[in-house]
């Protein structure tokens, strides 16, 4: 069974080193996290693939790392002082802070012209507070999304300084368009691309990694003739989808969505979004965008940039003239990018079915569950009706609903309720030994490539063995780990639950002959393979 939450994901992640609450020590705060020692694994090797299918795969890309740090005129020329924003209202009855171009669109069903609109709704108090009910709204203030910071030692107070963390990676790359272009000679079409930070002050981060304010993007402004864009912008579009089906995201769970004309950002002609079924929905992954000569020219001196120092255009030696190129743009976020893979790699199975007294045992517990739930006069409408749901389908279908059962044990609703726990108390115990929980990710992403276990820890030549398997693999440039803190089966366990996708076991007939037993995770077979042949074997394939 998929990933049907995010607290199951969630969980696992926190479970097992792939991502942490950042500064938990302290209470955390809101939104971040901080990737662990499995999670840097994955993500480094998310943006290594990106960057090996967008630069090292190709012959019309480079790669740039621009600094955080700009000029603020950057982001004065760019648009992004004046509309980087949302439109916030506070609601004085409940201290609720929406939206308000979400709650016009919600409650007139059309976009509004703009701000005055929308607070002219306000005061003819025809929208309500989403929380409430309450039409005692302030009036809608704009609320920029770039976080500020101050450059230099000392804090003047007056905007001398000012200096913000960048809210997207691209602006760098298009006022750095003349350093590439003349430093490698290059000619239409062609792209720059990169992986960094970007900050937003989100008014509404949530669901997990999905929406942070400090977050990993990977961009590509593609550089191209007027007139050949729309040919260029399709071809990234179906370039980028099949990057995410090569990487392993299942067809059905990754789609293709034309903005409409009201969602285009100013600059956009067209845009497409690639979205993943979360486990919350279809949510976006990755806009594609036609964004004309729009940046270049903002960027170059002109009547409406007196302060740039530079023309950014193209010489085209077949028309003997400058040209300023269009920009396609493909931008994705490493942090969305990983979530959809683990999302999309996570399953729950069993294994082989426990013995019928103890499924009658839970199916019992998990009857007395739904009828508490039932009884409950406190619980929202909608939790009740899930809870209840997922409880018939789970009492219904036992033992084949067991892994769906332990997905409920991370629900927080579900843990409200008291009985839950003594299904929990069963069902962890039988989970233990009956099902699995297996990361079938994409063995290039896969945080550890191969796992060496002696069979016995306390014989010496088995661990000597095993040790050396390592060292070589490593040597190869295979991220390989040994473990003998468990029996074979539990360490089995231990690596399907993080993806990797090769065991490899020294028992004693390698001792004899010098072969050991491979181990695949996805199919759980096992063969033998001489210690010679191992790194072919493993290797993670292109
Ligand atoms: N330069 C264009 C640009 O920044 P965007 O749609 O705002 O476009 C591109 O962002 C990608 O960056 C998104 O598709 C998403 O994957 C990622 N992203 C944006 N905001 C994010 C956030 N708050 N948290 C995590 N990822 C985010």
């Amino acid at each position: 069974m998929p990933a049907s939450s995010l607290d199951s994901i969630v969980s696992l992640c926190k479970r097992r080193g792939i991502v942490f609450p950042s500064s938990a020590v302290y209470g955390g705060l809101g939104s971040t996290w901080d990737y662990g020692p499995l999670g840097v694994e994955l993500k480094n090797n998310v943006k290594r693939a990106w960057w090996r299918s967008v630069v090292h795969e190709r012959d019309d890309m480079e790669g740039l790392d621009a600094a955080i740090l700009m000029n603020r005129l950057v982001w004065k020329y760019s648009g992004h002082e004046a509309t980087f924003s949302d439109p916030m209202t506070d609601c004085r009855a409940c201290k609720a802070r929406p939206r308000a171009d979400h709650v016009f669109v919600a409650q007139k069903g059309r976009d509004p012209k703009g701000l005055p609109e929308i607070n002219a709704a306000i005061v003819a108090k025809e929208l309500k507070c989403p929380k409430c009910g309450s039409t005692d709204l302030t009036e809608a203030r704009p609320f920029n999304l770039m976080f500020k910071t101050t450059v230099g030692a000392v804090d003047t107070g007056d905007d001398s300084g000012l200096a913000y963390l960048r809210p997207e990676t691209a602006q760098g790359m298009f006022v750095n368009f003349g350093n590439v272009l003349d430093t490698m000679r290059r000619k239409l079409p062609f792209g720059i691309a990169q992986i960094g930070k970007a900050f937003r002050n989100e008014i509404t981060p949530g669901n997990f990694t999905f929406r942070t304010r400090e977050f990993e993007q990977m961009e590509i402004e593609y550089f191209v003739r007027p007139g050949e864009d729309e040919a260029a912008h399709q071809a990234w579009i179906d370039a980028r989808t099949q990057w995410y089906l090569d990487m392993g995201l299942r067809k059905e769970n990754l789609r293709q969505r034309e903005q409409e004309g009201h969602e285009l950002a100013h600059y956009a002609k067209r845009c497409v979004d690639l979205e993943y079924k979360f486990p919350m929905g279809w949510s976006e992954l990755e806009g594609i965008a036609n964004r004309t000569d729009y940046d270049l020219l903002a960027h170059s001196r002109g009547p409406n940039n007196p302060d740039s120092v530079a023309e950014l255009k193209y010489f085209d030696q077949e028309q003997k003239k400058h040209i300023v190129p269009y920009v396609i743009e493909p931008s994705a976020g490493a942090d969305r990018a990983t979530l959809a893979f683990l999302c999309d790699a996570y399953e729950d199975s069993l294994v082989k079915e426990p013995p019928a007294e103890e499924t009658d045992k839970l199916r019992d517990l998990v009857q007395s569950f739904a009828k508490s739930v039932e009884k409950r006069d406190n619980l929202d409408a909608g939790v009740k009706a899930r809870l209840l749901e997922s409880a018939a389908t789970i009492a219904a279908g036992l033992p084949g609903t067991l892994p769906q059962l332990l997905g409920l044990s991370d629900d927080t609703d579900a843990n409200r309720i008291e009985v839950f726990k003594k299904v929990r108390g069963v069902s962890d115990k039988l989970g233990e030994e009956f099902t699995r929980t297996v990361l079938r990710l994409h063995p290039r992403l896969s945080p550890i490539s191969v796992a060496v276990f002696p069979l016995k820890k306390n014989e010496p030549r088995l661990v000597e063995m095993a040790r050396a398997i390592k060292k070589n693999l490593q040597s190869e440039g295979i991220r390989t780990v040994y473990d003998d803190t468990g029996a074979i089966g539990k360490l089995y366990r231990r690596q399907d639950e993080i993806g990797t996708p090769f065991c490899l076991t020294v028992d004693f007939q390698s001792l004899e002959d010098g072969t050991v037993t491979v181990r695949d995770r996805d199919s759980m077979t096992q063969q033998r393979a001489s210690r010679q042949e191992l790194p072919t074997v493993v290797k993670p394939k292109a």
